[in-house]
């Protein structure tokens, strides 16, 4: 056999042998790495409370980058889900419909999914989670596993006449991306119906009628409110009442002071 051959066949049956030997060491190197990473990374948790309606999701987004964490809604994650008919959107869908709450194992199950994304790498601003006290119970098993724990929650409380009249006259944008919302009396888009900053439709969430609202409020009452009593006693709950004529501004301030002081 000409030498080249015989050298070029060893090379093959070599590299047969150790590649499987190779990818098994890089998974294993990039397993440890990632584990060590996580270990070392500092991420920092914080909740938004607040009954439906209270501005928790205007508040993540001006709170969010200006503690540079990013924002989590879960209320946005399930309505990405049905809107992508995924296997999870159509088993919450009924839920988002209804304003009642998701299972726990669901929710739970989702949340952990999205807090692995390298987004929350430093950590982030959870709106609208956790809502019942299983919830936070997993929660904090979880970010303890994670060298972690809940730095910060802000419970906000709105009187109930501006809730009911603020989620009766929302609109919000129906492109997910933009997902700006507008209020149809105090605030309404430039162009009825569209929006002013992507130009996409802007339509009333399905569980913003009268009829689901209430309910929204009342599983509020008796599922999530519990909640300020359980951070209230690991202290880190900060209470902010926003009167009912403070602008978005406003309330943001109030609440980079509450958690300063
Ligand atoms: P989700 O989308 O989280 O709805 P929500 O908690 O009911 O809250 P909203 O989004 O309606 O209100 P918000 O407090 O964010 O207020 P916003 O900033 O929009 O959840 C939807 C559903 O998902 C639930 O019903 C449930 O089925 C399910 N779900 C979600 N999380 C779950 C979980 N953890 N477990 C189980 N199920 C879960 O503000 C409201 C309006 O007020 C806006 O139009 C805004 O422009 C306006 N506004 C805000 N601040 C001011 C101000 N200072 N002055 C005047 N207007 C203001």
């Amino acid at each position: 056999m000409p030498k080249s051959k015989f050298l070029a066949e060893l090379l093959g049956a070599c590299t047969n042998i150790f590649s499987p030997i190779r990818d098994r060491f890089n998974q294993v190197g990039f397993f440890l790495v990632r584990t060590l990473l996580w270990r070392v990374r500092k991420p920092r948790y914080g909740i938004l409370l607040g009954p439906p309606g209270a501005g928790k999701g205007t508040l993540a987004t001006q709170l969010a980058p200006a503690l540079r964490l990013s924002h989590l809604s879960t209320g946005d994650v399930f309505r990405r889900e049905k809107a992508n008919n995924t296997e999870f959107g159509k088993q919450v869908k009924s839920h988002l419909a209804n304003g009642t709450l998701v299972p726990d194992a669901l929710t739970l199950a989702i949340v952990r999914k999205e807090l692995c994304r390298p987004r929350y790498w430093f950590g982030g601003i959870l709106d609208g989670f956790p809502r019942t006290v299983p919830q936070a119970e997993q929660l904090e098993l979880m970010l303890a596993h994670w060298g972690a724990s809940v730095e910060f929650t802000v419970s906000l409380d709105v009187d109930e006449a501006d809730l009911i009249d603020r989620l009766s006259n929302r609109l919000t944008c129906t492109n997910k991306a933009c997902g700006r919302s507008y209020n149809l009396k105090s605030e309404p888009p430039r162009e009825a119906g569209i929006c002013d900053v992507c130009h996409a439709v802007v339509a009333q969430r399905d569980d913003d009628v009268p009829e689901v609202i209430s309910g929204r409020l009342q599983t509020y009452r008796t599922e999530t409110q519990p909640l300020c009593i359980y951070y209230q006693d690991r202290d880190v709950l900060v209470f902010v009442k926003p009167t009912g004529d403070m602008t978005k501004q406003e309330v943001f301030v109030l609440v980079k002071a509450a958690l300063k002081g």
